[in-house]
């Protein structure tokens, strides 16, 4: 559905009317001092999946999640020596930090790619940090542009890119740094670099007084596009009528299925739902049948996760 577009202002009223957007569940553009981000409730499955659509992105990679300082990262995330040390050097600022979900976290699955970790990131633009207290929430965003697309810098970029998709957009000028933020995986032992960006490694390695591990492997620069991260317990057949033998049936749409993905056959509702319906499977440790899902919108994306839980497994 096409949308008109609104160019906000970056003052109280466009700040306030931005946060509005956001409360209503719809996407809205905003600067950070990296590039401009595609923002929707964190919270909100349902407008996390339109930041999927929005973008026409293919797969649902995980997001990161912006907040308004770092005590509401600790929300989110689970806080550590390490964490506060990073947090306290460089947030605000283009460093985005990877942290094991912190309990009754209450973000949307989709933000996490069902990951038990969160990226959380505190931007330093006085526009993006006035939105983020206006809405005193987690704003979920990836950069403001089509998927495979250049990341837009200005609004205009922006507008280009998205209009007729979302809701508006705040307008406040170029962004300074035009890299996405560095991202710096705490999850495990060492600090690793995830992503390289707008902070430079060496200045991370200073502050921890350590070198930062490399990725040793695709599974963390990419864990989105790592098959036996989604699979579940059980083996999974796509493309199903019915439920055969122990089967248990996910559905899409009208059908007769143990749990469904959208009963009314919407391709959103089924995106925010998809990584919670996996975990519920999961836990069931049964076989699992997808009834077919539409190759069109959000449903490549969809069918994209579910060949790879369909994948054949590594031993
Ligand atoms: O500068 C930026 O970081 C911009 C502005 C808008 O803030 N945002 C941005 O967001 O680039 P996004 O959502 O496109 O970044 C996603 C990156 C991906 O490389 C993803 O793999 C990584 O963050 N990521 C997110 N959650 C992760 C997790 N739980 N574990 C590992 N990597 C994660
Ligand atoms: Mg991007």
């Amino acid at each position: 559905m096409a949308e008109s577009m609104e160019i906000l202002a970056p003052d109280a009223a466009g700040i306030a009317c931005a946060a509005a957007h956001l409360r209503a569940g719809r996407l809205i553009a905003f600067p950070t001092e990296t590039v401009y981000g595609l923002g929707a409730d964190a919270r909100d499955g349902t407008a996390v999946a339109a930041i999927y659509a929005a973008k026409g992105r293919p797969s649902f990679n995980p997001l990161i999640v912006h907040v308004a300082d770092t005590d509401m990262a600790k929300r989110y995330g689970q806080w550590s020596d390490l964490a506060e040390v990073l947090a306290s050097a460089f947030w605000p600022g283009p460093l985005t930090l990877v942290l094991p979900l912190a309990d009754g976290h209450g973000l949307s699955s989709l933000v996490t790619a069902g990951l038990p970790s969160v990226a959380l990131r505190v931007p330093a633009h006085a526009t993006a940090r006035a939105l983020l207290s206006a809405f005193d929430g987690p704003v979920a965003a990836p950069s403001a542009n089509p998927s495979g697309r250049i990341s837009p810098t200005t609004a205009a970029h922006v507008v280009n890119g998205l209009e007729g998709r979302i809701a508006g957009v705040v307008d406040d000028g170029p962004c300074s740094v035009g890299l996405e933020s560095t991202i710096v995986g705490l999850t495990g032992d060492a600090p690793v670099l995830l992503r390289a960006g707008g902070l430079p490694v060496e200045a991370i390695e200073a502050a921890l007084g350590m070198p930062l591990a490399q990725p040793d492997d695709a599974k963390i620069t990419a864990p989105g596009q790592l098959t036996s991260h989604y699979a579940p317990a059980g083996q999974v057949r796509l493309n199903a009528e019915q439920a055969e033998g122990n089967e248990v049936l996910l559905g899409f749409g009208n059908v007769d299925c143990d749990l469904n993905l959208s009963p009314s056959g919407d391709l959103t509702e089924a995106a925010a739902r998809l990584f919670d319906c996996l975990h519920q499977l999961d836990a069931m440790a049964r076989p699992i049948a997808v009834t077919r899902i539409p190759e069109r919108g959000l449903g490549v994306a969809i069918n994209d996760r579910l060949r790879r839980a369909a994948a054949p497994r590594d031993p």
